[in-house]
């Protein structure tokens, strides 16, 4: 079966600082993929690579089986993978209406029916249309973060990159937007590709993960291997402990 994203050997430069070493990655349709590791691992440079963010100095990223890359990255890839950041403020712009901050994908994309595809779209999140004309300020965490995964949402991708997409919110609310982003893998049949500090987090969501340090992946785990302590590599032990609550002491 193709994979629904594969990154091969993927490598990425800022300045001479390499961010992403020679990552391989492969994650089948459907699946819920997690990304592991200390702050600075390069965790979020993978996702943006796949997003077209970063700048790649090598390898290759192939959605179904396609292989797009420079300027032959065209709307129609980036319409596939979408990314929902951690934090909604930084994403948001305070000064557009929910209706607005909705519709600027489906102008980007060249969506007709928007209108309805908006109203659908807050459907979707749990928010109703009386939300709609409501500013970014005027929503809980909980709430600006359901309408950053239906602006993600709205032009229908396929792949959903997820980029510690709770850490921002109290605990109650998290275990809302993770139920929510489960129903909607289901719903939708997505990939997710999703980074956390929160290894109980990514076990919950995720059948297997990469654990990343300095750019490079050090180990492949099912979630259950995680779950079970099976492990190879010390770093992985390591961010075990640090991940509060993970080890039952
Ligand atoms: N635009 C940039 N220019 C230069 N260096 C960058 C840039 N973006 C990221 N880096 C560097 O790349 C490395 C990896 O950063 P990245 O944001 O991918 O880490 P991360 O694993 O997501 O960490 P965190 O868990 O703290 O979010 C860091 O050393 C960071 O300073
Ligand atoms: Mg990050």
């Amino acid at each position: 079966m193709t994979a629904a994203l594969h990154l091969d050997s993927l490598s990425v430069v800022y300045d001479d600082f390499h961010a992403l070493k020679d990552v391989s990655v492969s994650v089948e349709r459907g699946e819920s993929f997690g990304l592991v590791g200390e702050s600075g691992s390069g965790k979020s440079t993978l996702l943006r690579a796949v997003a077209g963010l970063a700048p790649i100095s090598g390898g290759t990223i192939r959605i179904d089986g396609e292989e797009l890359k420079g300027s032959k990255r065209s709307k129609v890839f980036y319409r596939r993978v979408q990314m929902v950041f951690q934090d909604p403020y930084g994403s948001l712009h305070p000064r557009q209406t929910i209706d607005r901050l909705l519709l600027e994908p489906l102008a980007i994309h060249a969506v007709t029916d928007s209108d309805k595809r908006i109203a659908r779209a807050l459907d979707e999140v749990g928010l109703g249309n009386g939300f709609r004309f409501r500013y970014p300020h005027q929503l809980s965490g909980g709430q600006r973060q359901r309408v950053a995964i239906a602006r993600a949402l709205i032009v229908q991708p396929s792949i959903l990159l997820l980029d510690e997409p709770t850490s921002a919110l109290d605990a109650s609310v998290q275990a809302e937007v993770l139920n929510l982003l489960e129903q909607i893998r289901r719903d939708r049949k997505l990939t997710f590709v999703m980074v956390s500090h929160d290894l109980g987090v990514i076990t919950h969501m995720c059948e297997r993960l990469a654990v990343m340090r300095n750019g490079a992946v050090v180990e492949r785990l099912s979630s259950q291997q995680l779950v079970k302590g099976a492990v190879q590599e010390d770093y992985t032990k390591n961010l075990m402990i640090a991940s509060k609550g993970f080890v039952k002491g």
